[in-house]
């Protein structure tokens, strides 16, 4: 921040952080699961400036100003938020197609085969375009600093750098990096990259990500590789490749304060999802995708509950599952399986007011979800693949009491810092049910030192200081530039 006094943020993502909807009693204001929103909101409120986002609220149009503008938090009104309106065949073209059914499973080993149509790769330029001349109006002087956020913006770097080239452009891509192979079937692949190396700095969350857009770059494109910088030069422009991990905000005393205690938050819980005194109860808490390994985590309960019969009647999986890109098929499909295996486990084990998997497939807000992590004994991620995974960050977060065992898939970013989680293959049903019987059975003190350490990494590297390197990196390279320009 301090590298950076003075000069002017702007964000674009597609996601907004805000969402104003209009309903019964009015307008009202809601804030959706996405990890990018989680991370970047933060930052944004502790430097200002713009963020630039989609639209997506039934009452957006009503709270902007005439240059599509509104203040948030709606009740602190610490930043500027800009929106851009996309019609149907843009959102279905550049957001449904392009990213969510190209991009998405492209970049996700997740065994859901990409879609490329030239109809979708279409409306993704021009929205691209659409947004990066968002930027240049937004910008005051010839050199912001643009902080672009995801796989929906791959070509908007270089389109920006086009009429802003002195602007300092980090790209974060929330997302993993596959091999070359898995990226070369992208049509697009050479503008795709073209695209991202338009940007001063590009960040992934692991320097295993780092190394396979690298080796991507070496097989696609004429550019020149310093393996020891990290940078790629592409016509004659350097970018440094580096690795971020992405964390939360650790919560302030303030906000513990407001925290129901862990009992009381295991009692409100037991009492309102009907379960009994002795339960022992796992949470999880996703958005409804098929990256996110919820089928296994079923798997991995039934086979619980067939090979450790003790937890028949005892053992509980409180499942949340935000509604997510519901208008693809492949998600509605996705959804429907679960809600049937869902129902087939809490026949097979279920009875007497017992059900081994609580299903709740609605969007909860963020005191609800504290309250959940706060009331679980264990919390349990099994993604397929995941560039980062912030829930886990979340619940550890929540864990004051140092109680409470995390389940960790070893393909989610988190994996790598923090070792001291189960961590598991959530392909190998068997390592993860005996990872939560484990969890079930850890003694007191284990779960405290465990939880401790955990949390000595995450109160740590925290969002700010994500933030704070690729802004210290970035700054660096503003007083660069300045002082060569100076001394030329
Ligand atoms: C992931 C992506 C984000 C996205 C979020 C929610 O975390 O990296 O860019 O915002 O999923 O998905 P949605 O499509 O609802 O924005």
């Amino acid at each position: 921040r301090t590298q950076l006094r003075g000069d002017q943020v702007i964000v674009v993502s597609n996601r907004e952080p805000y969402i104003h909807q209009r309903g019964p009693n009015g307008i009202s204001v809601s804030r959706p699961a996405s990890g990018l929103v989680t991370a970047v909101e933060p930052v944004m409120r502790a430097c200002s400036g713009t963020w630039i986002a989609h639209g997506s609220g039934s009452a957006d149009q009503e709270v902007v100003d005439a240059n599509d503008r509104v203040a948030v938090p709606p009740d602190t009104q610490e930043y500027v938020l800009r929106r851009i309106w996309l019609s149907d065949d843009e959102e279905r073209g550049y957001y449904q197609g392009f990213a969510n059914e190209g991009l998405w499973p492209l970049c996700h080993v997740a065994h859901v085969r990409p879609v490329f149509r030239e109809s979708d790769w279409a409306q993704y330029r021009a929205v691209n375009q659409r947004f990066a001349d968002a930027v240049v109006a937004e910008a005051r002087g010839d050199d912001p600093v643009v902080l672009v956020q995801d796989y929906h913006f791959a070509l908007l770097p270089a389109m920006v750098r086009e009429k802003l080239p002195k602007a300092t452009i980090i790209t974060f891509w929330h997302i993993p990096w596959p091999n070359p192979e898995s990226f070369g079937i992208c049509p697009w692949r050479r503008e795709l990259l073209q695209g991202m190396l338009g940007s001063t700095i590009l960040g992934f969350h692991t320097r295993f990500h780092c190394k396979n857009f690298t080796e991507t770059v070496d097989r696609y494109l004429e550019a020149r590789i310093e393996h020891e910088h990290s940078t790629i030069s592409y016509q004659g422009e350097p970018t440094l490749v580096q690795s971020y991990p992405i964390s939360i905000a650790w919560p302030t005393d303030e906000e513990r304060a407001g925290w129901p205690s862990p009992a009381d938050a295991r009692a409100a819980v037991f009492e309102r999802l009907q379960l009994g005194p002795d339960t022992v109860m796992a949470v999880g808490v996703d958005r409804f995708d098929y990256t996110k390994g919820i089928l296994e985590r079923l798997h991995a309960v039934e086979r619980l509950l067939e090979k450790y019969p003790q937890w028949q009647g005892r053992f509980v999986l409180v499942q949340v599952a935000a509604p997510t890109r519901s208008a693809l098929e492949e998600y509605r499909e996705f959804q429907d399986r679960i809600h049937r295996v869902t129902e087939r486990i809490n026949l097979r084990f279920g009875g007497a007011g017992y059900k081994p998997v609580l299903l709740l497939a609605e969007h909860h807000d963020h005191s609800a979800l504290m309250e959940l992590y706060r009331a679980a004994h264990m919390c349990v991620v099994t993604s397929l693949h995941d560039g980062m995974n912030l829930v886990c960050k979340e619940f550890i977060a929540a864990r004051d009491d140092d109680q409470g065992v995390l389940i960790l898939s070893r393909f989610a970013g988190a994996a790598r810092e923090l070792p001291e989680a189960l961590v598991i293959n959530p392909y190998h049903v068997e390592e993860t049910t005996d990872a939560l019987h484990r969890a079930a059975t850890m003694p007191p003190q284990e779960q405290r030192e465990r939880m401790a350490s955990l949390r000595m990494t995450v109160r740590e590297f925290n969002v700010y200081r994500w933030a704070g390197r690729m802004l210290t990196d970035a700054g660096q390279w503003r007083l660069r530039e300045r002082i060569t320009r100076r001394v030329q």
